[in-house]
């Protein structure tokens, strides 16, 4: 991502780290904590940039509160806090008359169990603002949510919790997954990549692999325009953003819209498959120009995580065999990380393979080719 804003802007990168990966594609650099937000603002005030962008899910509403006291153009704060707080996001698409999902906010296990009644199960449990599916679960019953209540509400990162107090209990949405990036600039919305999204460790939701572009469907072209809308609905303007949506036996329903690049390298997929720049388009919004949408090839790109099958203490992990159309195979943990699955640990992923083809079944092919290729070596982890 950071590659392709660079080619489409200079870029002065704030970062709470040393430099080190980001090296070539930066043009300045600043250590700060950009949770600091009188630090940030007092950087920003100095450097006087054209525009700012955060790739991060844990920074986007302390940009847009940055951006607005130094007033630098962008994403209103409001639409950004709303897209954040889940329920507060759900409450403003029913009434712009969008989406309908049944939800109530829970701060007790007494107060979901009544919640849940109402709402109908089976139910998902979801921390109020957190991301990467850390601490959602499915539950089927009230003593299923009674055992889970605590893995939604004291869901962390690394010790950091949700903004919001509460769990969120949400009426389950059936049907498949796909996610939608649009870019957003003058108040007219353009889906540039639609992706399906694959699941793995029911009751939680990891997420599996993603292909671009997701299959035609006769629900799909209602999905994404249900997209478009709902970022008019929530007043989202001058931005990159990433929603996923649900293929539900009641018609489509927003899952949520995350006011920043997908994750999972799905720009990056999106690139790939149709030559669209997904971050670049993020790049030029961000400091003020019409961004390129351009398009010019069609293939297909998919992007499968690598899961151990049991709680583990990491070896190694290395992929066998030959496997044409392979973009990257890319491992990241070193020796000795122990990974644990839900609900003991999420985003368990030790690996992760970017394949392309030039039809839908020949990248699937691809994708199964290279995770039957896979080998894990490690040692059994001892339940907690
Ligand atoms: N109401 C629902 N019904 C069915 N599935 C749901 C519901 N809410 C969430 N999910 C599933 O859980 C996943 C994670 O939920 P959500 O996107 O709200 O949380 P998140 O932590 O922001 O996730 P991520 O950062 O991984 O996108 C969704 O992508 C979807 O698969
Ligand atoms: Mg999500």
């Amino acid at each position: 991502a950071l590659a392709a804003m660079a080619a489409r802007a200079e870029i002065i990168l704030a970062a709470n780290s040393e430099l080190s990966w980001q090296q070539p594609y930066v043009s300045e650099f600043h250590r700060v904590d950009p949770a600091d937000a009188a630090a940030l603002e007092e950087l920003v005030r100095k450097v006087a940039p054209d525009g700012l962008l955060t790739y991060d899910e844990t920074l986007v509403e302390p940009v847009a509160l940055v951006a607005a006291a130094a007033g630098v153009p962008y994403t209103d704060v409001e639409a950004v806090r709303r897209c954040k707080d889940k329920s507060a996001m759900r409450a403003a698409l029913a009434e712009g008359g969008l989406s309908p999902v049944r939800f109530a906010v829970a701060r007790t296990p007494e107060e979901a169990v009544r919640a849940a009644g109402e709402i109908g199960y089976p139910v998902v449990l979801k921390p109020r603002a957190l991301g990467g599916s850390i601490g959602v679960l499915r539950v089927a019953d009230e003593k299923e949510l009674l055992e889970s209540f605590e893995v939604a509400s004291e869901a962390n990162v690394d010790g950091l919790t949700s903004a919001h107090p509460g769990v969120l209990i949400e009426e389950y949405l059936d049907g498949p997954e796909f996610s939608v990036d649009c870019a957003t600039w003058q108040g007219v919305t353009t889906p540039l990549v639609v992706a399906e999204k694959a699941l793995a460790f029911p009751p939680y939701f990891e997420e599996f692999g993603h292909i671009v572009p997701a299959a035609p469907q006769p629900d799909l072209d209602a999905a994404v325009e249900l997209v478009v809308q709902a970022h008019r609905v929530v007043g989202l303007d001058r931005l990159v953003s990433h929603s996923e949506v649900k293929l539900t036996s009641r018609g489509p329903r927003i899952v949520e819209i995350n006011v920043r690049l997908g994750g999972d390298l799905i720009p990056y997929l999106g690139h790939l498959a149709t030559g669209v720049d997904v971050a670049g388009a993020a790049a030029d919004i961000a400091v003020g120009q019409e961004p390129d949408l351009g398009t010019d090839r069609e293939r297909f790109a998919a992007v499968a995580m690598i899961y151990p099958e049991y709680d583990i203490r990491l070896e190694e992990v290395r992929l066998n065999g030959d496997h044409p159309g392979l973009e990257q195979f890319t491992t990241f943990l070193p020796a000795g990380t122990e990974v644990r699955l839900p609900p003991e640990g999420f985003l368990s992923r030790i690996a992760f393979a970017v394949v392309t083809a030039d039809t839908r079944e020949g990248c699937q092919a691809r994708v199964e080719a290279v995770r039957a290729g896979v080998e894990i070596s490690g040692t059994p982890l001892a339940a907690r």
